[in-house]
């Protein structure tokens, strides 16, 4: 059976406290106890339904982490104030002192930056390989490692990752497979193909109004307890929480994702197949020029398309930033890092969010200075924007 995220969603059912049609807000940090005894047993973590403190977990980021875990198809997950603290928590609790990661060398500018300067003052190395290469991957392996990492598309190549076929490689190594979904929320479903973990930002798509940061780990109960725990769990001790009323307004927004992706697909492809007919050296998985083109089809819910991102060279990083002062000035979108929002936004990653990956690095994986990083907007007239894009492309002499 086809699995549908959207439907998942759409299928959950709120009674509030009053009978709102929302669930009401907790907005409280502490919770009393009738008896001091219940108090016990929720420290021990066998007291269903109560609540002890708003670091381990709170009514409104359940609700969220539950939303979300019937997205991505997982017995639940856990919400954090930040994306980056959803990674960084669950690499702390699969690894430990001499523990070893194998990562794709293409992933977000932040994490790259952890697992290479920050995880190693803990003698946790990785290494970084290209995922698209799994015997490169394979050989990366040693008799220390424990977590495959990769995005399902990655920051801001959009290298595409073969979910299966890495679970496979993670369950034959007894690894866990760990996989950042920020950029294809409900068109790729990572847990249904196999990964362990599934970690989102929600400062992105997921939330889509840039007001907020956030993030996400979805798994199995155990693992999801394991972080929580008030002994050992790096989420509850290294206190990454979401607020109550940032889950509740992230929960209303996760409504109407599937609508702001389908827009954004739609969006997304248009403008590359223009831009690769200009002539530029366009990158979207939804092009058939994608080396991964096939793979993401095969993995991908179909109806939510091929994403909002995508990427132009436009040759070197002057041009790069004229074309984006001047797109910004036309009003067709922002200058800025981040994506998911409902304008345009575009950034050069290799001055930007991929900055923390040096320059030798960023040659070897792809990273050129000319490369614009678009995260697609909802515009009602794709057409329209394309044509003022041209427009300006011509003007400074791109096309
Ligand atoms: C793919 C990806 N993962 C994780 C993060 C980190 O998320 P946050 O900024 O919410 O901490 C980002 C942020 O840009 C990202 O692009």
């Amino acid at each position: 059976m086809k699995f549908k995220p959207a439907n998942n969603i759409q299928d959950l059912q709120y009674f509030g406290e009053f009978g709102g049609v929302n669930p009401s807000i907790s907005d409280s940090s502490t919770y009393t106890f009738l008896s001091a005894k219940t108090m016990f047993d929720t420290f021990e973590g066998n007291a269903e339904g109560c609540y002890l403190y708003s670091r381990h977990s709170s009514p409104s980021n359940l609700y969220l982490g539950e939303a979300l875990a019937a997205m991505e198809g997982t017995e639940t997950a856990n919400v954090s104030a930040s994306g980056m603290g959803a990674i960084t928590s669950v690499l702390m609790q699969l690894c430990g002192f001499g523990d070893h990661i194998v990562s794709s060398r293409t992933i977000y500018g932040g994490t790259y930056a952890f697992l290479k300067n920050f995880l190693p003052r803990f003698q946790i190395e990785t290494s970084f390989v290209d995922i698209t290469k799994l015997d490169t991957i394979e050989a990366a392996i040693t008799k220390n490692t424990k977590v495959l990492y990769c995005e399902s598309v990655s920051n801001p190549l959009l290298e595409v990752a073969d979910i299966k076929k890495l679970a496979t490689l993670a369950k034959k190594h007894h690894l866990k497979l760990v996989v950042d979904n920020t950029f294809s929320p409900l068109s790729i479903s990572p847990a249904i193909l196999g990964a362990d973990v599934v970690i989102h930002s929600l400062t992105k798509f997921i939330n889509g109004s840039s007001d907020t940061v956030g993030g996400v780990v979805c798994g199995t109960q155990e693992f999801i307890n394991n972080l929580r725990n008030v002994n050992n769990g790096a989420s509850m001790l290294l206190g990454s929480t979401m607020d109550s009323l940032r889950a509740a307004s992230i929960l209303k927004n996760l409504r109407t994702l599937h609508i702001r992706m389908l827009q954004h697909s739609k969006n997304g492809l248009f403008l590359a197949q223009k831009f690769e007919a200009d002539g530029l050296k366009t990158v979207y998985p939804g092009l058939k020029s994608h080396p991964s083109h096939e793979l993401f089809k095969s993995m991908m819910n179909s109806q939510y398309g091929f994403g909002g991102m995508l990427t132009i060279d436009v040759g070197t990083l002057e041009k790069a930033n004229e074309l984006m002062e001047h797109m910004q000035n036309r009003n067709l979108g922002y200058l800025a890092v981040s994506l998911g929002f409902y304008k345009t936004l575009f950034s050069a990653p290799g001055t930007s969010t991929s900055s923390e990956i040096p320059e030798d690095e960023q040659k070897a994986m792809g990273l050129s200075d000319g490369l614009i990083r678009f995260s697609i907007g909802l515009d009602d007239d794709i057409e329209r924007t394309y044509q003022m894009m041209h427009g300006c492309m011509k003007e400074l002499g791109i096309l």
